[in-house]
C-alpha cells in the first residue's frame, strides 16, 4: 500500500510575511493523517518554515540542489546542507530547470545521488512538451529520463523515491491532463519500472503535476497509479493547498 504524498512547490514566490500568514491558515485547515505533505518553499525561506512546522506532521522539501558535494559553487546550496537544515525532499528535474537553466540528465542524476547520499528523498520530476506529446514521445521521453538516473545511480538508489510525471505544457497553463491521459503514462512508467525491479515498481510513489486544483484533484488523485500531486500555483493560497490535501482524508 502505497501512502499519497502531496508537494507544494511554492516556485520563486513568497516573502516571511506571506509564509507566517500561509502557514496560520493552512495548519488550520488541513488533516495531515492521511497523507504526506511536503512544503517546498524558496531556500531562503527554508529555516523559516522549518521552524513553523517541526511540531507538526508536515515535511520540509528543497526545489533544488547542487549536483557537486561542497566547495567553489557560488551561490549553490549542497544536499548535506539542505538536511543539516531539515529538508526530508528535494525536488530535481523540474522541467523549469531542465527548460530554462539547462540541466542536464547527468547533472540531475549526480543530485539524486548525493540527496540520497544524506537521506533526503529526491522527487525526480519528468515530463513531454506539447510537440513531444503531438509526436506521441510522451512514453519514449519519461521513461528515457527516468532511465537516465536508474543507469546513473543503479536500481537500489532508487528504492523510495518520488516520481512526479508533469507534463510540461499543463504546467501553469491551467491546461490539466485528464485523470485518462495521466494514469496512462503513470501506468507506462509503473509496469516500466517492473523491468527493474518489482519491488521498486509497486513501492514507488509517483504523483501528477500540472494545474492540479481543488476542482480537479479529485479525479486525479482517483487514478490507481496516481500517488498524490505536485502543486504549483494552487499551493500559494492556504486554502486551496489545504482542499487539495484533504481530498485524500
Ligand atoms: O511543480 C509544480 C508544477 O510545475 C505544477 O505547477 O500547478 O502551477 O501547474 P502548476
Amino acid at each position: 500500500m502505497r501512502r499519497p504524498i502531496i508537494i507544494a512547490n511554492w516556485k520563486m514566490n513568497g516573502s516571511r510575511e506571506k509564509n507566517t500568514s500561509f502557514l496560520e491558515h493552512f495548519l488550520t485547515a488541513v488533516n495531515a493523517e492521511t497523507c504526506d505533505i511536503v512544503i517546498c518553499p524558496p531556500l531562503p525561506y527554508l529555516s523559516q518554515i522549518q521552524q513553523s512546522i517541526e511540531i507538526t506532521a508536515i515535511n520540509l522539501g528543497s526545489q533544488n540542489v547542487c549536483q557537486y558535494p561542497e566547495g567553489a559553487y557560488t551561490g549553490e546550496t549542497s544536499a548535506t546542507m539542505l538536511a543539516d537544515l531539515g529538508c526530508q525532499y528535494c525536488l530535481i528535474g523540474h522541467s523549469e530547470r531542465r527548460l530554462i537553466f539547462n540541466e542536464s540528465d547527468k547533472s540531475i542524476a549526480d543530485k539524486f545521488l548525493l540527496l540520497k547520499k544524506n537521506n533526503i528523498t529526491p522527487v525526480l520530476c519528468v515530463g513531454e512538451t506539447l510537440q513531444q506529446r503531438e509526436n506521441n514521445e510522451t512514453e519514449q521521453v519519461v521513461l528515457s529520463q527516468i532511465d537516465s538516473v536508474i543507469h546513473s545511480v543503479g536500481i537500489n538508489n532508487f528504492i523510495d523515491s518520488v516520481i512526479a510525471y508533469e507534463p510540461v505544457w499543463s504546467i501553469g497553463t491551467g491546461l490539466t491532463a485528464t485523470p485518462e491521459q495521466a494514469q496512462s503514462v503513470h501506468l507506462a512508467i509503473r509496469n516500466h519500472l517492473k523491468t527493474h525491479n518489482s519491488q521498486t515498481a509497486s513501492g514507488t510513489r509517483i504523483v501528477y503535476g500540472g494545474s492540479v486544483k481543488p476542482e480537479n484533484a479529485a479525479d486525479l488523485f482517483s487514478q490507481p497509479d496516481i500517488d498524490g500531486g505536485l502543486i504549483g500555483g494552487a499551493s500559494l493560497k492556504a486554502e486551496s493547498f489545504a482542499e487539495i490535501c484533504n481530498v485524500l482524508s
